[in-house]
């Protein structure tokens, strides 16, 4: 008898010691011990890609450096930007380098073959940048044309157009900036980028115009590491609380005000 209520005691000594830990798992782990150093979220971006993420003097503003760091601030961590090329945010998160990768990055099925994403938090358009006057009126007449495209390397506008017109149309930069630079040279018909920097390059260069007619519809999330899954609940946890408080909406008011 004795033997029993001590095998049933232990049994729910262990079930109670369960408990604790799967509550850990979901929220009680220290965000602070679940990133590549203690303490930091660690963030890979491209800096050139308004509002989404630019350069205000030597600061790296815009969306996602307020939503990164907002999202740093409530799971008690210090935000640390490196900027780098576009092309190896992936990879760098991949190798556990950076804990996240935050840089207007479009969710697809190709990417979530390496890395895990977040809860999407904007959307974004694939926009064609033209010069003014251009013969290229919609999308339809840059692809059917044999009209030379400029991207940023390894974006979307990249693989969507690589997909569509061939590798020998398009053209690749290091910087959407770069890309609309080629457009104003001449040395490119048309560029492909995401709709909100589109329209700041616009801004800043005279002679350009948008398509009224856009390429495509995206989503915008952080991606980690796929091995990084207590992490990636904390920010998703984190994210979900910054929209139903108005965080994210007010973040994203600030750079793309919804009345003009
Ligand atoms: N949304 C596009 C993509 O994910 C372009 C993102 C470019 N971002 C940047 N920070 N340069 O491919």
């Amino acid at each position: 008898m004795k033997k029993i209520i001590t095998k049933i005691l232990a049994v729910a000594v262990v079930g109670a010691m369960g408990l604790a830990m799967a509550g850990c798992a979901g929220s009680g782990t220290d965000a602070k011990k679940l990133t590549v150093e203690e303490g930091k979220l660690i963030m890979a971006t491209n800096a050139y890609f308004p509002p989404y993420e630019f350069y205000e003097g030597d600061k790296i503003v815009g969306i996602d450096q307020e939503i990164a760091a907002e999202v740093a601030t409530r799971l008690g961590l210090e935000l640390e930007i490196q900027d780098i090329e576009f092309d190896s945010i992936i990879t760098g998160v991949q190798s556990g380098k950076y804990d996240i990768g935050c840089a207007g990055m479009t969710v697809t099925e190709d990417r979530l073959q390496s890395v895990n994403f977040t809860t999407p938090y904007a959307t974004g358009i694939q926009s064609v940048i033209v010069k003014e006057g251009s013969e290229i009126v919609d999308v339809d007449t840059l692809l059917a044309g044999d009209y030379i495209v400029g991207v940023q390397q390894g974006t979307t506008g990249d693989i969507y157009m690589s997909d569509d017109i061939g590798d020998e149309r398009v053209e690749r930069f290091n910087k959407g900036a770069d890309a609309v630079l080629a457009l104003t040279n001449g040395q490119v018909d048309a560029v492909v980028i995401d709709d909100q920097p589109a329209q700041a390059f616009v801004q800043a260069n005279a002679g350009l115009q948008i398509l009224s007619t856009s390429y495509a519809v995206e989503d915008y999330a952080m991606c980690l590491n796929k091995s990084s899954e207590e992490l990636l609940n904390k920010i998703n946890e984190t994210l979900a609380a910054m929209k139903a408080d108005g965080t994210i909406d007010a973040i994203i008011e600030e750079y793309i005000p919804s009345n003009g």
